[in-house]
């Protein structure tokens, strides 16, 4: 939205949200406090805040005024009930839709934003009909229009993506709500890139397109395991594969798993709508994307215990990136949540380190697994941003996510901060090997084929 605000100067943009405490740090003096970290946000905040860009709690008002309302809120898997732990709870997205039914005046276009199953929209329509004929016989006479129109952007990338997608979808049959759409979009994305479909069409294939990107970590991810165990080399295969034009060169670095609040999410909402239509084989197919993805996860934390002589018991650990990825301070679904819980099981003290995520999100994500698991844990963590201080006699550090300051670290020389014998594993391949020789330092890197390199760097 307010990538929206910043290409068309001329519309008021909105934003509204139940969370208070969310919508004071939007409007916070202090750009720093702004509730998400994405490169390029405060400078567009900056330029357009209480221009023509507002932020509010005032859900009624914004609803009243608006000609078109974008339901962007969270669609996360539900915890109990009918589909627990595989479908989306859709409670936010139905009250949004009855505050936009409660709310509105006129005619009013309704944009499905957030990532839903399919059919979806239908329970949006059904919500407004009702509202549109209630008023038929009032003065404030209430028309709707719904279009579907997911969002395709990447936390870390946010900015560039919306500014530059490869394309938008627009899902709909009212060719005026179409229409209005479309225009804003084309202030500045190609037209060829808005591509026109029907609402359950532009539904599925957001789902698809989050599950075909997931299932590319997870084939790269199980070739990794490959690499080790053969002596392959994980980047020697990727850029191999990736230069048949047919794969393409993207998607393919090897990691700890992946993570994010919508990679798991959109799969477990895709192997439930199979299994729903009785579509089992297609459903398991999915679901291995998953099985796969937990399995590095787990994997990563069991070889470092492995390798620290079977055991991590008030061993200090020191844990590099908390985020799940780079240039982000989303820490949904992160693998460094998997791997810290396990190696706390483990008895390990981990020393966590991270640019941008705060102590108390670490705080809440260590602790959101299941009660019985919490009262396991037999280690512990604690926060740094010094990363000397996050290093001091550390018997490994644990390079989990790529931020850009890690890949500058002179891990030669922390290496003498450490105990020894002391391990690096890097998880993401962002060091190289010869950085490291003479160091007296044990290395193990992901897709590394362990039969080529020295047990000592
Ligand atoms: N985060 C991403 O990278 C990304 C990318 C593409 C699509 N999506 C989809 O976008 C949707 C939102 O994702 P997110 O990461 O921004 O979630 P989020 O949880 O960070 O934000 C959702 C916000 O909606 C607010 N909200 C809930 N009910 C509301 C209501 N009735 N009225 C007003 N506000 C309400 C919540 O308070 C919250 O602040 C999801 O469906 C997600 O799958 C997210």
């Amino acid at each position: 939205m307010a990538v929206l605000a910043d290409r068309c100067k001329e519309i008021k943009v909105t934003l509204v949200d139940i969370d208070e405490k969310r919508i004071n740090a939007w409007n916070d003096d202090d750009l720093g406090n702004l509730p998400v970290y994405e490169p390029g946000l405060k400078a567009i905040i900056r330029r357009n805040r209480n221009k023509n860009l507002f932020f509010s709690c005032e859900i009624a008002k914004a609803i009243k005024e608006a000609d078109m309302v974008f339901i962007s809120v969270n669609t996360p898997t539900k915890k109990s009930g009918f589909g627990a732990g595989y479908a989306s709870d859709l409670k936010w997205v139905e009250s949004s839709a009855r505050q936009v039914a409660d709310f509105s005046s006129g005619h009013t276009i309704v944009v499905e934003k957030s990532t839903v199953p399919v059919r979806t929209a239908e329970l949006i329509q059904d919500i407004l009909s009702d509202s549109e004929n209630n008023s038929r016989d009032s003065n404030n006479k209430k028309t709707f229009s719904v279009l579907s129109s997911p969002e395709f952007l990447a936390e870390g990338t946010a900015i560039n993506d919306l500014e530059n997608p490869d394309r938008v979808l627009i899902g709909g049959e009212d060719n005026d709500a179409i229409k209005s759409l479309g225009k804003i979009y084309e202030r500045w994305i190609p037209s060829e890139k808005i591509l026109f479909t029907n609402v359950w069409s532009s539904e599925l294939s957001k789902l698809t397109a989050n599950a075909f990107l997931a299932q590319r970590l997870s084939s790269i991810n199980a070739i990794s395991a490959l690499c080790e165990a053969t002596g392959a080399e994980i980047n020697e295969v990727a850029n191999a594969i990736g230069a048949d034009k047919r794969i393409g060169k993207k998607f393919l670095a090897a990691g700890p798993g992946f993570g994010g609040s919508c990679f798991q999410k959109d799969i477990l909402n895709l192997v439930y709508l199979c299994k729903y239509y009785g579509l089992d084989t297609v459903s398991n197919y999915w679901e291995q994307v998953l099985t796969v993805n937990n399995w590095q996860k787990e994997r990563i934390a069991s070889l470092i215990v492995e390798k620290l002589f079977g055991t991590v018991t008030n061993k200090k650990i020191a844990l590099f990136g908390f985020s799940f990825k780079a240039n982000t301070n989303d820490t949904r679904e992160s693998p460094s949540i998997s791997i810290a819980n396990d190696l706390l099981e483990n008895g390990a003290n981990l020393m966590i380190t991270d640019p941008q995520v705060l102590p108390h999100q670490i705080e809440k994500e260590l602790h959101s697994r299941d009660s019985e698991t919490i009262t396991d844990l037999k280690g512990s963590w604690s926060f740094t941003k010094n990363l000397e201080e996050c290093v001091k006699d550390a018997d490994a550090i644990v390079i989990l996510t790529s931020w850009k300051e890690y890949e500058e670290c002179d891990f030669r020389s922390y290496s003498k901060l450490m105990r020894k014998p002391s391990w690096i594993f890097d998880t993401r391949k962002i060091i190289s090997k010869d950085s490291l020789k003479g160091s007296g330092i044990k290395f193990w890197q992901i897709g590394m084929g362990t039969l080529n390199y020295p047990k000592v760097f």
